[in-house]
């Protein structure tokens, strides 16, 4: 049973890489129907960490939050394409080597299951990368051009969006983890809502950067994950109250009329996670 543990621990590590590699991908292309496609794709796998990590957590272990390796390299959509295929490759290869695996020593036909579900989605998504590499290598040309024409960006503008991106990353990992273990039902769901809602304010803000003709940075700052449930929604009421003042200055800073407004919006959605976080507390502390 440990060793099922450890196997789909690391196969949350890779699924969260994977996640991270596709959105990076899909920011950087911008809008139009592939990056669409792509996001698509990371939202499956986005399905898959959350499986993995309610199988893990129903096996008793701990659903792990670290993440894989991230292949950041290749010159342009096309090749981005074919480090997708690679993943989703190596992808195939581990399920089929944990299922092998998981399904010689046991009795646990649920994980097995499971594992089947996720690996016949990893073989669709190789073939709608292929697709996708085809039809990136028309636009390649085109969009390559655009981006030479690209006007001078200050770079204070990537540092801000960036940092936005990084906060946001942050409070998705924290907030999906804390969504995972915590053990009143409600709270966890509510805490999987506003995740999903930050996941919308990093695209936000990685597809500005994108955009912009620059690269979102996809690296996450320090997660607070331990405690009851009392000290997690104090650590994401800090969270977002820091974030708050942060967005605050960066609205004033930033002299673009379209990024204010959008600072502005993410900023009012974080004024709400604080007043829902703080209920979520009260109603936490009259039940103790
Ligand atoms: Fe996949
Ligand atoms: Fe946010
Ligand atoms: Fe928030």
């Amino acid at each position: 049973m440990n060793d099922a543990i450890t196997m789909l621990r690391a196969d949350m590590r890779d699924e969260h890489a994977a996640i991270i590699q596709y959105l990076q991908h899909a920011y950087a292309i911008g809008e139009g129907e592939e990056a669409c496609e792509i996001e698509a794709i990371a939202r499956d796998e986005m399905r898959h960490l959350r499986w993995l990590a309610e199988m893990v957590v129903e096996l008793g272990g701990d659903p792990t939050m670290e993440r894989g390796e991230v292949d950041g390299s290749g010159a342009g959509p096309v090749e981005w394409m074919a480090r997708d295929i690679a993943a989703e490759e190596r992808a195939i290869a581990q399920y089929k080597e944990h299922i092998a695996a998981i399904d010689i020593d046991n009795d646990n036909p649920r994980v097995v299951r499971l594992l089947k579900r996720i690996l016949s989605d990893e073989m669709a998504h190789k073939e709608a990368f292929s697709g996708l590499a085809e039809e990136l290598a028309e636009e390649a040309a085109k969009a390559e051009k655009a981006a030479q024409q690209g006007e001078t960006i200050s770079p204070r503008v990537f540092e801000i969006l960036n940092q936005g991106v990084r906060h946001e990353y942050t409070v998705i990992l924290q907030y999906l983890y804390h969504s995972f273990v915590i053990p009143h039902r409600d709270v966890g769901r509510e805490l999987d809502m506003q995740a999903i809602n930050e996941m919308q304010h990093m695209g936000w803000l990685a597809e500005e950067v994108g955009e912009l003709g620059g690269h979102p940075r996809m690296e996450h700052a320090e997660l607070t994950l331990e405690g009851d449930t009392t000290a997690m929604l104090e650590a994401d009421i800090a969270a977002e109250r820091e974030v708050t003042r942060v967005y605050g200055r960066q609205i004033k800073e930033l002299e673009d009329a379209d990024l204010k407004a959008l600072l502005t919006r993410i900023r009012e959605h974080e004024i709400y996670h604080d007043e829902l976080f703080n209920d979520l507390l009260e109603q936490v502390q009259e039940r103790e």
